[in-house]
């Protein structure tokens, strides 16, 4: 009887820590949907916006797109200093409030050099935001769900995404551009009012010596005999590394920095954003019409969310790497099949069309279920806590910087050697990302970060052979 009274207790603290956790994590999470909402909005926004100011010409609209991705390296450049300096929680108020100054800015545009201005503000929360939330959530979450409520981020990222394209397709007879870039307020206020009520990362305070704060917080996050080990194995790693972020590229840490910044140029140059942003340019080239083209992006943004969904339910029972790889191959045969679409020519007619779309869905509900939130969550853990944040920085940089390139330059390589080619060049990518992978990214489930930090720091000192 004994026994069943304490089990049902322990039933009972574990519901409601997994509520605690859950709705901290889902409230910085937000920060995801503005990255989503942010970034996805101005494919549906250039359509109106392009007309206004006088008229712009199509470099003045790349800038417009362009910017953000510049501004959002440039935020996660600083946002993982700071971090490490001032803590997480102000890290993600101060993100917050830069997105409501930068949207409102757009919203309220006098003229284009503002807008644009205001664009690389938005860049600059939306770098942020991208590397601090999944920090943030890491630290927080009990590692036997860690990978589920990391991957929040990724969710709500699709979300953002897909809400932008509905916000985009619904305002479409109003012409409001300017509406299409305010609506994002209300979630970055929401943010900051929702980060006003969440307490400090316990990983950060500990750090800081701060043990009693640490022990409060993790009362609310752990079940009671878990948090003095905790505290203490946070301690252990902490002494024993004293890493500043000259280190980063010490032998120890040059392997671990190598998969993060890879994975983040793979995240790219297989093609995601391409997709994310350029599907229905591509399709209305592809002799689809306008309604058409804008209801297939809503429908594979739908599938996006739906496939990150099941990710979420699968990263802690498979494993981040299965998923990764099971992925990757799914991406690879999408884009051979969007390619092999475009055979018979530039433009798509009955089954050809059927299998371009096909083929785009099957691409990005690959990436769904794989790269997209496992690249995400592995920068979240495979670092030393001492210099987590500078190091997701570096990572997070490179796949803005990549994601630059690839917006940039993508409607001109296309031009140049077709659809058919420019998706089978995708498509090879995505097998040299997926022999990269199957060589060298490690398995993170179940681990505690501390447990991940002995491992994978011992792992890269003797990878490194010094
Ligand atoms: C990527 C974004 C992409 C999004 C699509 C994220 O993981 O970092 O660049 O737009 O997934 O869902």
């Amino acid at each position: 009887m004994a026994a069943g009274h304490s089990t049902q207790q322990s039933a009972t603290v574990d519901q409601s820590i997994r509520r605690n956790v859950v709705i901290s994590s889902g409230i910085t999470a937000l920060g995801g949907l503005l990255f989503g909402y942010d970034t996805g909005v101005v494919s549906g926004a250039l359509l109106f916006l392009k007309n206004d100011f006088g008229g712009l010409s199509s470099f003045q609209q790349e800038l417009v797109t362009s910017l953000l991705l510049v501004g959002a390296a440039v935020g996660a450049l600083f946002a993982g200093r700071i971090a490490d300096r001032i803590g997480r929680r102000p890290t993600v108020l101060v993100t917050a409030l830069i997105f409501i100054v930068g949207v409102l800015l757009a919203a309220f545009s006098p003229a284009f050099a503002v807008l644009l201005t205001a664009r690389v503000v938005i860049g600059l929360a939306v770098g942020s935001a991208s590397m601090v939330v999944p920090l943030y959530i890491g630290e927080a979450a009990p590692p036997s769900i860690r990978g589920g409520l990391v991957s929040l981020n990724q969710l709500a990222i699709t979300i953002g995404i897909l809400v932008s394209y509905l916000a985009d397709y619904w305002l479409s007879d109003t012409k409001s551009w300017r509406l299409m870039f305010g609506l994002a307020a209300i979630p970055a206020v929401l943010l900051f009012v929702g980060m006003l009520f969440q307490s400090e990362s316990p990983h950060w305070l500990v750090m800081r010596g701060r043990d009693d704060d640490a022990r409060r917080v993790l009362s609310r996050l752990r079940a009671p005999e878990e948090i003095e080990p905790e505290i203490a194995e946070v301690h252990r790693v902490t002494e024993m590394e004293h890493l500043r972020t000259r280190d980063l590229l010490t032998p120890t840490l040059r392997p671990l920095i190598a998969i993060g910044v890879l994975l983040a140029i793979f995240q790219q140059i297989t093609g995601i954003n391409t997709v994310i942003y350029y599907a229905p340019t591509l399709l209305q080239e592809a002799g689809f019409g306008t309604h058409a083209s804008l209801l297939a992006n809503v429908v594979n943004g739908g599938v996006n969310v739906i496939m990150t969904i099941i990710a979420i339910r699968l990263l802690d029972r498979v494993g981040r790497r299965t998923l990764l790889l099971i992925g990757t191959v799914g991406m690879a045969v999408g884009m051979f099949v969007t390619a092999f679409s475009f055979a018979g020519g530039e433009q798509l007619h009955g089954a050809a069309a059927v299998t371009a779309i096909l083929g785009l869905l099957i691409y990005t509900g690959s990436f769904a279920i794989g790269l997209g939130p496992v690249f995400w969550l592995l920068i979240a853990e495979i670092y030393p806590l001492t210099i987590r944040g500078a190091a997701m920085s570096v990572a997070t940089i490179a796949n803005w910087a990549a994601n630059f390139v690839v917006t940039i330059s993508f409607l001109t390589i296309k031009n140049a050697i077709g659809a058919m080619g420019v998706f089978l060049l995708f498509g090879s990518l995505t097998l040299v990302a997926l022999l990269y992978f199957w060589r060298e990214v490690p398995e993170t489930k179940g681990r505690s970060l501390q447990q991940l930090e002995q491992d994978l720091t011992g792992r890269a000192v003797s990878a490194g052979g010094r």
